[in-house]
Formats: C-alpha cells, sequence, structure tokens
C-alpha cells in the first residue's frame, strides 16, 4: 500500500522557506560537513536553536576542524560549552571529537559505526547520515514528531506514541534529498506546525493532512497526564 507522499510540496516549500542556520548549507547546495552536522546536533539536543546558533559559531571559529576540537584543552572546551547545560554532552563531544580524529578524521559513514562513538544515539546517528551523508534515514527529534502525529491524527498520547510515530515518519522519508527532506520536516514543525496554533493555512503539506481535514492539528500531539 502506498502511504501520504508529503516529500514533494514538503521539498518545494523548504527550498524557498529553508531558514538560514549557520550549520546548513541551503538546499540544492550540496551535502555538509559531517563534524559540523554533529556538532550542531548534539548542541540542539536539549537547547532551543536560538540559543545554539552563536555558540555554534564560537566553537566552529575556535575549532574549525574536528582535529582542532580533538587537541584542545578540556577546561577551555567546558568553558565554552557553559551555558548550554548537561556537561556530560560537553565530555562525550570531546571524547568523540578524540575517537574520530584517532581514526583519521573521518566520521564513519554507516549508522553502526556512528552508533559506536560516544554520546552519539539513534538520533545523532541518523541526522549526520541523513544530512552530511545523505542516507535515506528517518530523523525524528519533538518538531518531527508532532508533524507525523498531526499528519495521521495519532491520538495516542506522548510519550507511549513514540514507537508507533516513529514508524509512521518512517513510511515519509523519500529516497531523493534525504538531508534536506529531514531538515524541512524540523523547519515545518518549528515555524508553521507549531506546538499551539499551527498555521495550517500556509502549510505545503496540509491537504494530506488528517488532523487538519478533522479539525483538531491544535489538539495533537495528545500528552499522557503528568
Ligand atoms: N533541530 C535539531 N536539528 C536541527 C537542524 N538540523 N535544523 C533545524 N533544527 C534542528
Amino acid at each position: 500500500v502506498i502511504g501520504k507522499t508529503i516529500s514533494a510540496p514538503l521539498l518545494a516549500w523548504y527550498d524557498r522557506h529553508a531558514r538560514d542556520l549557520p550549520w546548513r548549507v541551503p538546499p540544492g547546495r550540496g551535502r555538509a560537513d559531517p563534524y559540523r552536522v554533529w556538532l550542531s546536533e548534539v548542541m540542539l539536543q536539549q537547547t532551543t536553536v536560538a540559543a545554539v546558533k552563536n555558540y555554534f559559531i564560537r566553537f566552529t571559529s575556535l575549532w574549525p576542524r574536528i582535529e582542532d576540537l580533538a587537541a584542545a584543552d578540556d577546561a577551555q572546551v567546558m568553558a565554552e560549552w557553559a551555558g548550554l547545560g548537561y556537561y556530560a554532552r560537553a565530555r562525550n563531544l570531546l571524547a568523540c571529537a578524540r575517537t574520530v580524529a584517532a581514526n583519521g578524521g573521518q566520521f564513519p559513514d554507516t549508522r553502526a559505526g556512528l552508533l559506536a562513538l560516544p554520546g552519539i544515539g539513534p538520533y545523532t546517528a541518523a541526522a549526520i547520515s541523513a544530512i552530511a551523508h545523505d542516507a535515506p534515514e528517518t530523523v525524528v527529534d519533538g518538531n518531527v514528531e508532532r508533524v507525523v502525529a498531526r499528519l495521521f491524527a495519532v491520538q495516542t498520547p506522548l510519550p507511549a506514541a513514540k514507537p508507533e510515530l516513529v514508524a509512521l515518519a518512517d513510511t515519509l522519508t523519500p529516497p531523493a534529498r534525504p538531508g534536506d527532506y529531514a531538515q524541512a520536516m524540523m523547519d515545518l514543525g518549528a515555524t508553521i506546525c507549531t506546538p499551539r496554533k499551527p498555521v495550517c493555512a500556509l502549510c505545503p503539506i496540509s491537504k494530506c493532512c488528517d488532523a487538519f481535514h478533522q479539525g483538531i492539528a491544535a489538539d495533537l500531539p495528545r500528552r499522557a497526564p503528568k
């Protein structure tokens, strides 16, 4: 059974409306450097895009390549990380940089190879594979969970719905431009398919959206009461 096909209108929207972010290569301009994708994704894990921008610019000007970060002084990296929180991320960042640098400075290009690195879990491995290697991996963060819950009008509350949302997201990932597609889903969630008051009138994929047709987009995803 052929499911929903959202990639063509979503990518056309992304070509016009992609956010200009310092770790991004504009749509159609080729692949991003795995080092910059990895660094941005680790920073973005528990921190907002707005807060990460300046840290990313500072880190990449101090340490433009992974070998530079690997050779950095631990205390300086921790000091530059101050404010991003979750200091285990910074320790893993250094451990990962040193492992990759010791292996020739190239990030592994397989999911399994990426998962073996310190601090790289399924989310970060998928993001590096899709965005830097243009592999058809499905990248599911909180934005994507919300978009998918609405597209399929999933009534199961979070967090129990997560496996269902990942499986549904997987059915949407296109073979072409998976990196742009992954970032388009994030941008759609951040700017149109927002948690409150989604702007369905501007959404490139509202035609395919079950929650839009049912008039319940703003009510999804549901959340289990605390
Ligand atoms: N949030 C996490 N990763 C992101 C990315 N690559 N672009 C925009 N927002 C993100």
